[in-house]
């Protein structure tokens, strides 16, 4: 027996065709996970993590405890400089995951009385930062650079002396696939003094030839002020990092409570995450079999003429908006049915009237499989 008002909450999920329930994993063909470059079946990372450890003679399970208290294990320095230099940042710090990362830095970095201008379209993790942040959140339309301007001046001359303005942004977004235009909306950041943070989570092992994410496709690090990349995706396994300057990085250990207050990643997780960054220096084959089939999808797209349809996107993300909850299911229950899996996304989860099939790509789909994955949409959708 669940309260009353929770009852009612869960009984609008089941009128509106929105309640989520865990679904055991069936063995389709994957056109829905996070695991872009399939690192995460990777016998080379999975030998080469399990190598590192063995050379620290390192037999522990867990971590023991927090990093501040007693597990800050040799293998995070050794693996926050490696990912430093990987993306060309004075420092790297670690978290147990991209939403603790997010959560961490806005309710901890932005202080009362600043701002936070985000796009609309942020992911949860870093809108529920924000929720808890003492300053005051404002999104702007997705990638609207006028709004944002306008948001940036109404700020500047509203604001009490001393207050900062924050600007985040995504360099791929999670639930449309597309990129923002970062060069503009950093050089506008720059005009008017205000911080810019940008999550890489999708661009990470995903954008430019080594998979180094959008900012260093740019060569505008300078004018990051913190990048978010996490692990669970194109890296395969877990957790996140907050890229920036020492300054930055000895704040976040002080006063980011998600980093704070948690046991850390275990030993085994940091020498994955070691593993999978070696790999992602040492393996752009993987990453252009990615882009090939990018490409590939694109083309499939416009042959079918399906563009209508879709959310432009270059990226491993291609949204096909249906529109209501029970069509978007009904289309995705009917590819299951064919061993295609692409997920349903629905509103709440993305606004109403936009609620899509999220079809994401990897190195591993084969040619045929994405052929035929359009093709029957194609027929589902125009019957
Ligand atoms: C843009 C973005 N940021 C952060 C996260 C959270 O990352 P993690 O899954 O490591 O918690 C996600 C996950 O979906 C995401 O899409």
């Amino acid at each position: 027996m669940l309260p009353n008002k929770l009852q009612d909450k869960i009984d609008a999920r089941v009128k509106d065709n929105s309640l989520r329930s865990l679904d055991v994993r069936q063995d389709l063909i994957d056109f829905s996970s996070n695991d872009y470059l399939g690192f995460s079946r990777s016998k080379k990372i999975y030998d080469a993590a399990s190598a590192t450890l063995k050379k620290l003679q390192h037999q522990v399970n867990g971590a023991t405890g927090s990093r501040l208290l007693t597990a800050n294990h040799p293998l995070y320095h050794v693996t926050e400089k490696q990912i430093a230099r990987f993306h060309n940042s004075p420092s790297a710090l670690i978290f147990n995951s991209g939403y603790d990362a997010n959560i961490g830095f806005f309710s901890s970095v932005p202080q009362r009385g600043d701002v936070i201008l985000y796009d609309r379209l942020c992911h949860a993790s870093i809108r529920d930062g924000i929720t808890m942040s003492h300053a005051k959140g404002h999104k702007f339309a997705h990638n609207n650079l006028q709004a944002l301007e306008a948001l940036l001046k109404a700020h500047k001359q509203t604001s009490k002396t001393g207050a900062e303005i924050y600007v985040v942004t995504e360099a791929v977004f999670s639930m449309d696939g597309d990129i923002p235009p970062l060069n503009a909306i950093a050089t506008l950041c720059k005009k008017h003094k205000a911080f810019l943070i940008v999550d890489q989570a999708h661009a990470t092992g995903v954008v430019g030839p080594k998979g180094k994410g959008l900012i260093q496709e740019l060569a505008i690090e300078d004018l990051i002020f913190a990048r978010i990349v996490t692990f669970g995706k194109a890296l395969g396994c877990h957790g996140a990092a907050i890229l920036a300057s020492g300054e930055l990085k000895n704040y976040l250990v002080n006063f980011a409570r998600s980093f704070i207050y948690t046991t850390a990643l275990p030993a085994h997780a940091l020498a994955t995450i070691g593993a999978a960054y070696t790999e992602l220096e040492n393996n752009s084959d993987v990453i252009k079999k990615l882009q090939n089939n990018i490409t590939l999808l694109q083309g499939c797209i416009v042959k079918e003429q399906l563009t209508p349809y879709f959310i432009p996107s270059t990226t491993a993300i291609h949204s096909c908006v249906i529109k209501g909850n029970k069509a978007t299911k009904d289309i995705s229950v009917l590819l299951q049915q064919n061993k295609f899996d692409v997920k349903a996304i629905l509103s709440p989860t993305v606004p109403k009237g936009q609620e899509r099939l999220r079809i994401c790509l990897h190195s591993y789909n084969t040619k045929e499989d994405i052929t035929t994955l359009v093709r029957l949409l194609k027929e589902f959708l125009t019957p």
